[in-house]
Order: C-alpha cells, then structure tokens, then sequence
C-alpha cells in the first residue's frame, strides 16, 4: 500500500493506493483526514471496486463513523470529551454539565445548566406500573439482568417518545434514559436486599439523589455525605464515554437498524456487562480477594503471565490505552478522599497499590503495555462506600448511558450512516446435497 496526493477539483485529496501483488492490478483509496488522532483510508468502494472484503475481526483498525464526541489517545493516555480533558472534567465540573457537553457539544451557561437539570430531573420518576415489573424476577437474579430487562421494557412504557424521525421525540428518550438510569438501578438494588424501593427526589443533585434511593430507608432519616456524593458524580464523570468501545459500538449497531432508543440501550447495557468490558472491577476486586496478601502477589503475576493459565490480571491492559488510562490516576487519588471520609484503612488498595507497582516494573506488562485502566480502583472505591459487588456494572452502565445516548443522537443525525451489516471471511463446507438420514453413513 503506498501513499499519495491527488490534485482534485475540490482541492488536494490524498490517497492511498493498494495493489494486488497477484495480478498487478491497482486500486486508489481516498484517505480522511479528522481534527485529531490518524488518518483513515475510506475503504467504502473497496468491495465494490476489487470484488475484496476488508478483514478485521475486533475492530483493530477499523473506523466505523464519524464522531466529534470524545477523542482517545491510547499511547499518550489523553482523554477528551468534546476537547475537554477528563481530568479537568474530573476536578472542575460535575455530572450534569459533562451530559450536556457530551449531548449539545459546548459547555452550558448558567441559565442552560439551570434549564438540563430541571429537564432532567422532571423525568426522574418511573412509571409505577414498572416496579411489578421487577417483582417478576427472582429475588437472586444479577441487577444486571434486571437492568437489561428494565430498560428495554421503557419502550412499552413510553411510547411517545420511539420515533426515532421525530428530533423532539428522540430529546425526550435521551432526558428520559438519563433521569430514569438511577431510578432503575437503586430499584434493581432494593429488590435484591428486600427493601421498599425508594422515590427520586428533585431537590437532590443528580449522584446524591442516586445514593438516597440506594442507601435510604423510610424508618429513618438519611444524609448523602457530601464526600461520597461528590465521589459518585467523579465515577460517573470518568465513566460518561469512551468513543467506540464495544457497549457503545453495540447502542450504534442496534440503532443503525432504527430500533427505538431504549431497545438500544437495552443492548448496550447487556453489552458491557460482560467481564471483558464493564464487568471487570467486579473481577479485579474478586482477584484482589483471591490474592489475600502482598506476599502472594509475584504468584499470580506468573499466573498472569503463564500462556496455558487463563487467568489474567483484571483492570490491566486495555484495546486503546497503551499507557496508564487517565481516568485510572483519577480514581486512585479519589480513593484515598473516599477511605478517609469512610475512616477505613483498606488492606485492598494497599494490595492494589503493590500489586500495581510490581506489575509496572514486569518486562511482561512493560512490554505489553500494560496499565491499571479504570476498572483496577472504581471497585475498591465503590465497596468503600457500600456498594455491593454487583452493582458496580449497574452504576457503570449509569454513568454510560449519557455517552451511549449521545453517541445514538449523532448516529441517527448522519446522513452518512447506513444499517450495520459486516461481512465475513466464510470456512464452512462448500455447496453439497442433502443426503437423506437412511442414506448417511
Ligand atoms: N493480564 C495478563 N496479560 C494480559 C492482560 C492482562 N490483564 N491483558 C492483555 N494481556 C496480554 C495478552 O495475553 C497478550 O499477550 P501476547 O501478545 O503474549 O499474546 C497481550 O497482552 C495483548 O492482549 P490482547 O488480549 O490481544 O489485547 P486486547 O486489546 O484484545 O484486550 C483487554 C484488551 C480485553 C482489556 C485485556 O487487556 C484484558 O482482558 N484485560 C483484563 C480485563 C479488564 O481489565 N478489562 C477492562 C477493560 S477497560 C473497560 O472495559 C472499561
């Protein structure tokens, strides 16, 4: 594949130019250019000129959109929402505005913050007939698999906001997933512990609002600390988007096929649940467990390292960061304020902390590249605070939720944008008859 430029009427357009070495045949590929990050060979007529499929299974390489929402750069270990640094997010703003930037792409004025919350804390309310809805499931089943179930079933609830031509239509389901996302989960909570569920309240910011509706009971009063709640809003920052991350790409792909909103997110949900994505801090603190003791950490790195055991050192490496994920230096100077205010001596972040520092002077990780990502100290803040194991993925899918949405927004609003539909490098048998059962050897 070689590079050029071609002088075009609409200006200089560079190209590159792929040639197939067993014919000799060449093909010219126009290459894009974005405001950040590497240049992308448009490969749209690649099919249609060679007769060739492109073939990267994981995405590796390959750009599915356009976004101008959050930009990665995994080898520097930057992190931007529409150009702002998540660590600047992360210390100066809260939740509320980081949703309004992620879904209108500047920072609000005072009167415009003013005017989101109260759009979003006018939908904070679950329709009531939605709670039988959770009394359907068992009472051990995964707040995830609730999660799943609940959002997906906003579509049968909320009809007046699925058309997804309709722009109005398509603002209501994205104030309604946000608002709704903490009602949900503190719901999903209280049915697993036996609680009563407990109603939103507006006058409560957004993460304070959520840890009332987790942590409350009706027989007493409750005060959110302000630490924690100022905490929580910081996770959810840091957790608001990734750019094209599997759940994201799974709201995309969902949406691509107009499916409503809540379906999409729905998906997306079921998508980051897996342990390779969001579900990892629940199994970095399950291994952080395992460990037990620093004395036993140089084991499990040779576990980790070991190709025949499958065992691998959970909230480390990543598919974009080649370096220490931002949001990872974040959370690890937040757990420290969390343990204080909690006034708990962790023996987990110390274990993390030397654990970190061992497998960050390994040739192994060195090599690899492999850092702590954000996954490795949300958990131990999060337990900190009280929040049971399995919710950590629920709180992940919270925070998401605005990113997903915002990603969907975009989406839907590019006229470039086609059903998603990849193609696929076929290995089975080739055309052969049906033999008849008696006839099978
Ligand atoms: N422990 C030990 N070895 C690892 C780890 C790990 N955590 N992560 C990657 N490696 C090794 C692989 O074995 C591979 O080694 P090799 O080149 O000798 O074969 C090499 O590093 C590259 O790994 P891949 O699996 O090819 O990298 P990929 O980009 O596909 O995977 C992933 C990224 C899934 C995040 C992986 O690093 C992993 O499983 N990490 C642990 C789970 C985790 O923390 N997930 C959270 C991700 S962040 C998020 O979703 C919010």
């Amino acid at each position: 594949m070689s590079q050029g430029e071609d002088a075009t009427a609409a200006g200089v357009r560079n190209t590159v130019t792929m040639t197939d070495n067993r014919t000799g045949q060449s093909w010219e590929m126009p290459v894009m250019t974005g405001s950040l990050g590497p240049d992308v060979v448009d490969v749209r007529r690649f099919y249609a000129e060679t007769g060739m499929f492109t073939y990267d299974p994981g995405f590796t390489s390959t750009s599915a959109c356009e976004s101008s929402i959050t930009f990665i750069d995994g080898d520097e270990g930057v992190l931007l929402h529409r150009g702002y640094p998540i660590e600047q997010l992360a210390e100066q703003s809260d939740f509320m505005e980081v949703c309004y930037l992620l879904l209108n792409g500047e920072l609000p004025s005072a009167e415009e913050k003013s005017n989101f919350e109260k759009g979003i804390t006018y939908h904070t309310m679950l329709h009531e007939q939605l709670s039988y809805f959770y009394r359907g499931f068992r009472r051990d089943a995964h707040p995830m698999a609730i999660m799943v179930g609940i959002v997906g079933a906003l579509s049968a609830f909320y009809h007046d906001s699925t058309d997804i031509s309709d722009p109005q239509q398509r603002l209501v389901a994205s104030y309604r997933l946000i608002a709704k996302m903490p009602t949900i989960a503190a719901m999903a909570y209280k049915f697993s512990v036996g609680q009563p569920f407990v109603y939103p309240r507006n006058d409560l910011k957004y993460a304070e609002n959520f840890l009332y509706m987790l942590f409350s009971v009706p027989a007493e009063d409750y005060k959110v600390s302000p630490v924690l709640a100022r905490a929580m809003d910081r996770i959810f920052i840091l957790h608001a988007d990734h750019e094209q991350n599997a759940s994201t790409s799974t709201v995309r792909i969902s949406g691509s096929s107009a499916a409503n909103p809540f379906a999409c997110i729905a998906a997306g949900i079921a998508s980051l649940w897996g342990p390779a994505h969001g579900g990892a801090n629940e199994a970095v603190l399950r291994m952080l467990h395992e460990i037990g003791h620093k004395n036993r950490i140089p084991e499990f790195i040779l576990r980790a390292k070991d190709k025949d055991d499958p065992f691998r050192l959970m909230g480390f490496g990543h598919r974009v960061y080649k370096n220490y994920d931002p949001r990872a230096t974040v959370l690890r100077k937040s757990c420290h304020e969390v343990l204080d205010e909690m006034g708990v001596e962790d023996p987990l972040l110390e274990l993390a902390m030397e654990l970190e520092r061992i497998a960050l002077e390994d040739d192994y990780f060195v090599d690899r590249k492999l850092f702590p990502n954000v996954d490795f100290y949300s958990g131990i803040i999060l337990s900190a605070m009280g929040i049971p194991t399995s919710m950590f993925t629920v709180l992940f899918s919270l925070a998401r939720t605005v990113g997903w949405v915002a990603q969907w927004t975009e989406m839907i609003e590019d006229p470039s944008q086609k059903i998603s539909r990849p193609r696929q490098l076929y290995t089975g048998p080739k055309k052969r008859e049906y033999v008849p059962m008696a006839e099978r050897g």
